[in-house]
């Protein structure tokens, strides 16, 4: 499973390198999806808001997060970024793959 689980993060990694693999967010599993959802509720809906739903005005929408630049993304939830802390010590780089595969899915509306 770990495997599969780097295999499946890897294009979106390495996308900005390669161009040629398919557009990011719309490669994971609905496992990744639920279990970023289940990550996100933990640790990103007390500001973000459950289901992302919020209004937008003094927090970040997520529902409006462009789903094809997963490296802006990784680098906001891992530096932090104005009013929102660095989850760069409370989150493995998986956690916030599967955030990802949420987020960049629209909470798996757009899962293909
Ligand atoms: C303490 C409240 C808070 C928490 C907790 C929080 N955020 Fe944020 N988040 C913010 C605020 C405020 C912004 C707007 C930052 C700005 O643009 O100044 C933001 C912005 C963002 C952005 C957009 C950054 C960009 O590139 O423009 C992303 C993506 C994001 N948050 C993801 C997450 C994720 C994923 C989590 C959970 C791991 C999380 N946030 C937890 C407050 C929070």
């Amino acid at each position: 499973m770990r495997v599969l689980l780097a295999l499946l993060v890897l294009p979106a990694a390495t996308l900005a390198q390669t161009g040629s693999d398919p557009p990011a967010g719309l490669r994971f599993t609905a496992e990744q999806i639920e279990s970023g959802r289940a990550q996100f509720h933990r640790t990103c809906a007390q500001c973000h808001g459950r289901n992302m739903v919020n209004s937008g005005t003094t927090i970040y929408d997520l529902r409006k997060f462009p789903v094809d630049d997963p490296e802006r993304f990784k680098h906001s939830v891992t530096e932090g970024k104005g009013n929102m802390p660095s989850f760069k010590e409370a989150l493995t780089p998986e956690q916030v793959s599967v955030l990802w595969a949420y987020v960049g899915t629209r909470g798996g509306k757009e899962l293909q």
